[in-house]
């Protein structure tokens, strides 16, 4: 089958936040690319994205920012939009779930569904708020966590211990809002049996897709080997498209089921508006000759591979050619999160890096994390910048373009005979565009990238061994010739670089002055430039990133790495409930127990130690020596010193990094974690017992 067109997808980003870094390096750059490079192939591409507006991260924002959920969609859509622009995501339509079309296409999607028996109807037991009378999300349940007994575990998630929960598991679950206790109700939904579904998608994955990325394949074949089960698409809840049937008041379409068929509204709005220039919204929907990729992040596999493509089958439309998916991006050895704030936001990077799109995409695309997470620091944007972009790139074009302003008035100077040297260097460029057409039809845009770096650094070493400053003293043709080649790499490097780095890559052009018509097709030749022709203004492509810009990024983070801090220890004091008491116990098994009293004569960290305290004790009986592990809560233990404390006396002694310990500190911990030694209010003689 030859391809006569491509629908290119990006995933709907949550219009619960502004866009990151995370986002960029994870889906819209990698598309970008690979969209940016089909265009300037001349292929006919519809490349569709938009946010995703329903759901309860939006809700959840509202709530938090004490704004009403249209509110928070509306603000964010905006900014989300206006980042993407500026970062030259080159979408066709950005577009949004709220909108009319949306709203109409995707209830007409379930009602025909609805309509053809496609759906199987259940009712189910699910918690709701008796007070408020409404359902609850797993992420709006909290109770105590069953596995660690951390208090405030969410429904489906136990932030402490990590664990998977579901609701029916939480001990004493409570409505996170509201604080209410919560009962049970029946509730009817409607389910997509994926059951159904599972022959034809384990043939159409796992035997007519073997060419997906592993991550992709691999988490598809799992989710298959598992069994498929029915998954409810409609929900209790406000927020979203109302379930268009009889029955079903008060319930919405679950946001994976509409949020996808986004991508299709948006094509149709997109159609509708542009019909001379996008054609029928069909033939990209429905013709055999259309190839549909969906790019999106590692936690959208699922819904892209197996949920949404058996939505597309039922309704008999075209179904992805590739999902390219990628992992994660971490910042600074931290997961990215949009609550926590640790993230690089891609508004406040414009502020603080103006001008600079292209030095973000770079990096981004050279540390994508293609095949497993990756993690992005500052240290390593700064050297890729100063080392690669400008060190080589920049460098590169610029002395190029210099020189021939300085010796031929900013004319291209005529070509004269080659050297081998200088076939020597074409030939090696020439092998680029083969090698970057591979790479970048694999989605390998990393590999790509430093492919087309590499011509780059052909170019710069070019000059380096050539050194025309020196020849033009003696040899101004052989200078010309030599400057003629570099002109030529360069106007090569602004076509290698276009897909990546669209800015510099229009800026190389204007200096160059390059024809409009030239595409990807010409990559490789050595005639871009004609001889005489005169060369547009000139300046630098990147500059030095310099270390206080650095600093200052660093120190933001940290900022906002206390502030987290800070309101974890807030919110574990907030969640903090006294644990259950023990089984009951007597006198004489407590009597067992020897507590007594001891002054504290001096308290020092233990060497190579970061938990041990060594307490040197008078306690009345020749004195002591205790270990206790509570170093990290004393950063200055000689504030204990002269305290009266209380310890166990009775323990055999342990030795402990090769010092023996004579008993047992008591301390208290609070709900941070921190633990308190306890102290004697009043002076009491040491060896006093305790009970
Ligand atoms: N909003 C989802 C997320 O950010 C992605 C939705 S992709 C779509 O994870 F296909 F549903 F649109
Ligand atoms: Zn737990």
């Amino acid at each position: 089958m030859t391809f006569q067109r491509s629908l290119i997808t990006a995933a709907l980003p949550y219009a619960n936040g502004p866009v990151h870094i995370g986002h960029l390096a994870g889906v819209y750059v990698p598309a970008d690319i690979y969209v940016r490079y089909l265009r300037l192939k001349g292929k006919k591409v519809l490349f569709v994205c938009g946010s995703d507006e329903h759901g309860v991260p939006v809700t959840i924002r509202a709530r938090k920012e004490g704004i009403t959920t249209q509110q928070v969609v509306d603000r964010y859509h905006a900014l989300i939009k206006r980042s993407f622009a500026d970062f030259g995501i080159s979408f066709d339509i950005y577009s949004r779930t709220t909108s009319e079309t949306h709203h109409q296409f995707a209830a007409d999607y379930f009602r025909k569904m609805y309509d053809a028996g496609q759906f199987v109807e259940q009712t189910s037991e699910q918690f709701y708020d008796p007070e408020t009378g409404h359902f609850l999300t797993d992420r709006n349940i909290r109770g105590e966590c069953p596995r660690c007994h951390a208090q405030g575990a969410y429904g489906d998630q136990c932030e402490k211990c990590g664990a998977t929960l579901s609701p029916d598991e939480l001990i004493n679950p409570y409505n996170a809002e509201t604080g209410n206790a919560l009962a049970k109700k029946e509730t009817k939904h409607w389910y997509l049996p994926l059951d159904q579904y599972q022959p034809w998608l384990e043939k159409w994955i796992l035997e007519d897709h073997k060419e997906w990325r592993p991550n992709v394949y691999g988490q598809c074949k799992s989710w298959l080997d598992g069994g498929l089960k029915p998954r409810a698409v409609t929900r209790d809840l406000e927020w979203g498209i109302p379930v268009p049937v009889e029955g079903a008041e008060g319930k919405v379409l679950y946001v994976w089921f509409d949020a996808p068929i986004g991508y299709i509204s948006n094509t149709i709005e997109l159609c509708q508006a542009q019909p001379e220039k996008y054609g029928n919204w069909e033939q990209w929907w429905k013709q055999q000759d259309t190839r549909m990729i969906h790019f999106i992040g590692k936690d959208n596999i699922v819904f892209h591979c197996i949920v949404f493509p058996s939505m597309l089958k039922a309704q008999g439309y075209n179904l992805p050619d590739n999902v390219p998916s990628n992992e994660f991006l971490n910042l600074e050895g931290d997961k990215i999160s949009t609550s926590r704030n640790w993230a690089v936001w891609l508004n406040e990077y414009l502020d603080d890096f103006p001008g600079k799109q292209d030095v973000l995409r770079y990096v981004l695309t050279a540390n994508a994390p293609e095949t497993k997470d990756n993690d992005f620091t500052w240290a390593d944007f700064q050297a890729r910048n100063n080392n690669e972009l400008v060190a080589i790139y920049g460098n590169f074009v610029n002395r190029a373009l210099v020189l021939t302003g300085k010796y031929f008035e900013g004319h291209v100077p005529e070509c004269g005979e080659l050297t081998g040297y200088d076939r020597q260097t074409i030939e090696e460029f020439c092998h680029v565009k083969d090698t970057l057409e591979s790479l970048l039809e694999n989605f390998r845009f990393r590999d790509a990238q430093k492919e087309a770096m590499n011509l780059a650094r052909i170019g710069n070493k070019y000059l380096a061994d050539t050194e025309p400053w020196k020849l033009a003293k003696t040899d101004m043709a052989r200078t010309a010739t030599i400057l003629h080649v570099s002109l030529q790499i360069a106007a090569n490097l602004a076509i290698a670089f276009e897909p990546f780095l669209p800015f510099s890559s229009e800026k190389l052009r204007s200096m160059l002055q390059m024809d409009e018509q030239i595409g990807w097709e010409d990559l490789g030749r050595i005639d871009l430039l004609h001889t005489g022709a005169k060369l547009g203004e000139v300046s630098l492509l990147f500059e030095k990133i310099e270390d206080s810009a650095i600093q200052a990024q660093l120190d933001r983070l940290a900022r906002i790495k206390a502030d987290n801090e800070r309101a974890a220890r807030d919110e574990a004091l907030k969640q903090w409930r006294p644990s259950p008491i023990k089984a009951d116990t007597n006198i004489d098994e407590f009597d067992k127990t020897d507590i007594r009293v001891a002054t504290v004569l001096d308290c020092q960290p233990v060497k190579k130690s970061e938990r041990l305290l060594q307490f040197r004790l008078d306690d009345g009986m020749g004195g002591r020596t205790i270990l206790s592990g509570i170093a990290q809560s004393y950063p200055d233990p000689s504030v204990l010193i002269g305290k009266q404390v209380l310890f166990i006396a009775n323990f055999p002694p342990r030795k402990m990094m090769g010092i023996e310990s004579q008993g047992m500190i008591l301390s208290a911990v609070d709900a941070d974690g921190r633990l308190v030694v306890t102290t004697v209010s009043a002076p009491v003689k040491n060896g006093t017992q305790v009970g």
